[in-house]
């Protein structure tokens, strides 16, 4: 049995959605600080199978001491639960170490307390600040991140190092995601952002159906071929599928602690990705320029050769697929908030 930490989060619940289709049992435990628990639902109308779920903090020491208990098949943890927001962090740095910190720190006890040895981290692309050679791989330098929420994963990571090394037979696989972008191809489960979303993809599938009046591409005289940043945007549903595989390789590889980019290889900007929802979706989407925001790097992508060769994973569904997940969701998602 899996144990799936903020596995109704946006990510989280497209991993459980791959890993209950893959015949896994799983266990979810998540705060709702970010999330709602009808994805529930959506889950089960998608696999018609529910999975365990525990409301609960992954902070609290009773609360992961008796879900271990509860459920004594867990086997190994793909472990979500944590604060994304960027910004946020900056403004509010304790908020972040805490809970994305300390919620690693009491898991890792829990685990060893619980003779649990395999987890899988969420890591992101953002340890590799602005890259000196591109596609970035896995032997680039790891900076100090610009954020107090990019430095909780470089922390974290360096934790999962530190406490393999420790020699108590623990098995740790960071994952580097580049952008996830895009919703199950059901359309009954997608990236839900709380508020003004941050994210592009978000902001403009918002925009399109009239919940923003405008697009904002942040900065147009960066230094590459259209002036606007260029990010490797993921399909969720690919992202998903490598965690599957990443557990299976802790499962049955002697490995010990290693780290994975997850993206496409290929960098797309702004506009690129404007453009391809405004074909694939057949809209035209209201922008403007506006100046770059704070922190961005100009122009990151990955190389995913160290997947494709260890686990056996690559990025299948085009940018094209995707942007219209992600639109064909936001709608289902409208109608169903009009409907309740
Ligand atoms: P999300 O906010 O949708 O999901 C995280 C889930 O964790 C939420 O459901 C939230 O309620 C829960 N949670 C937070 N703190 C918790 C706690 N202390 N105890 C229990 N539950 C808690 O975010 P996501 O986009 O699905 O991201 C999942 C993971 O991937 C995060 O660790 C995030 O930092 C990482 N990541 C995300 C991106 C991205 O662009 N979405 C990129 C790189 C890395
Ligand atoms: N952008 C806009 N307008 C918007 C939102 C974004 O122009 O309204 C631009 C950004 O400037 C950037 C690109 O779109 O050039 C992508 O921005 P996102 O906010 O969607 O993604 P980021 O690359 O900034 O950050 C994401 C996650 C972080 C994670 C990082 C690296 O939000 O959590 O990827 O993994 F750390």
């Amino acid at each position: 049995m899996i144990l799936v930490t903020g596995g109704t989060g946006y990510i989280g619940s497209h991993t459980v959605v791959a890993l209950l289709d893959k015949g896994y049992e799983v266990v979810i435990i998540d705060n709702l600080s970010n999330s709602e628990e009808s994805v529930l639902n959506g889950i089960k109308k998608i696999t018609g199978k529910t999975p365990a779920f525990v409301k609960g903090d992954v902070k609290n020491q009773q609360t992961l001491d008796k879900l271990f208990q509860d459920y004594p098949k867990i086997n190994a943890i793909i472990h979500f639960a944590a604060f994304k927001a960027v910004g946020e962090s900056v403004e509010q740095p304790l908020k972040y170490y805490d809970n994305n910190v300390n919620g690693l720190i009491q898991l890792l006890k829990t685990m060893e307390s619980h003779s649990v040895n395999k987890i899988v981290f969420s890591s992101s692309c953002t340890v590799y600040g602005q890259p000196g050679i591109l596609p970035v791989d896995e032997t680039a330098p790891v900076v100090k991140p610009e954020s107090p929420y990019g430095n909780t994963k470089k922390i974290n990571e360096e934790i999962l190092f530190d406490a393999v090394k420790s020699g108590k037979g623990l098995k740790a696989i960071s994952l580097r995601y580049f952008n996830p972008i895009g919703a199950h191809p059901s359309a009954l489960i997608g990236e839900l952002p709380i508020g003004v979303p941050n994210n592009l993809l978000p902001y403009i599938t918002q925009t399109a159906i009239g919940i923003r009046k405008e697009l904002k591409v942040f900065g147009n005289n960066y230094n590459t071929p259209d002036g606007t940043c260029i990010r490797d945007y993921i399909n969720i549903n690919d992202l998903a599928n490598a965690h599957v595989v990443a557990l299976e390789y802790l499962f049955n590889q002697n490995v010990e602690y290693d780290v994975f980019n997850l993206g496409t290889g290929k960098g797309s900007s702004v506009l690129e990705v404007i453009s391809a929802f405004e074909k694939s979706c057949n809209i035209s989407l209201n922008y403007s320029f506006a100046p770059p925001r704070n922190g961005d790097v100009e122009k990151v992508w990955a190389n995913p050769a160290k997947a494709k060769k260890i686990l056996n994973w690559k990025a299948k569904i085009s940018l094209e697929d995707t942007v219209l997940s992600a639109w064909e969701w936001e709608n289902h998602y409208r109608k169903q908030l009009k409907n309740n």
